[in-house]
């Protein structure tokens, strides 16, 4: 069965956002190079990689589903932050919203009786859990830090470990 228009279109716009979140946490990521925190600008390189893979994957399905890509413009992002708590608020507040568009994706396709966009957006409401968490957590550890450069020297060095893992395949491995 075709994908249903009203859900195709909130798709379509899923996949901007997800581009805005990629192109957001990358902005902010060159902020954190240049203040030569390395590992806070790993975290957020290896974040703009996995927002990449969430476009993709909604990407896919509406074409999967016999439905039509539109490719508006990509809102632009700063990359001037005050600070990395900043940032890290800011990105907090970015996954709530972006958790709220994905429910509403969910409410279309339950109103239009579209399951198959309904089991395929089950794994993004999962993966919102995680988002929101990881965001919020790393904010409360630079709240807890405040002016210690010594707290925020081991934040670094913690958040340098991350690599990107592409969780949108099965088994975490490359693109199909
Ligand atoms: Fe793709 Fe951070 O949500």
């Amino acid at each position: 069965m075709k994908i249903n228009k009203k859900v195709e279109e909130a798709i379509n716009k899923q996949v901007n956002a997800e581009l805005y979140s990629a192109y957001l946490y990358l902005g902010m990521s060159a902020k954190c190079t240049e203040l030569n925190l390395k590992g806070l600008a790993n975290w957020l390189y290896v974040q703009a990689q996995e927002e990449m893979t969430h476009a993709m994957k909604f990407y896919k399905f509406v074409l999967e589903r016999g439905g039509h890509s539109v490719m508006p413009a990509i809102e632009g992002v700063t990359t001037e932050w005050k600070s990395p708590l900043a940032m890290f608020e800011a990105a907090y507040e970015h996954e709530q919203k972006v958790s709220a568009m994905i429910n509403n994706i969910m409410d279309i396709a339950l109103a239009e009786r579209d399951h198959a966009t309904a089991s395929m957006l089950n794994w993004f409401v999962d993966e919102q859990v995680e988002e929101e968490a990881n965001s919020s957590e790393i904010a409360d550890k630079l709240k807890l830090i405040g002016d210690s450069k010594e707290g925020l020297f081991m934040l670094d060095k913690d958040l340098s470990t991350r690599v990107f893992v592409d969780s949108t395949q099965p088994a975490g491995g490359a693109q199909a």
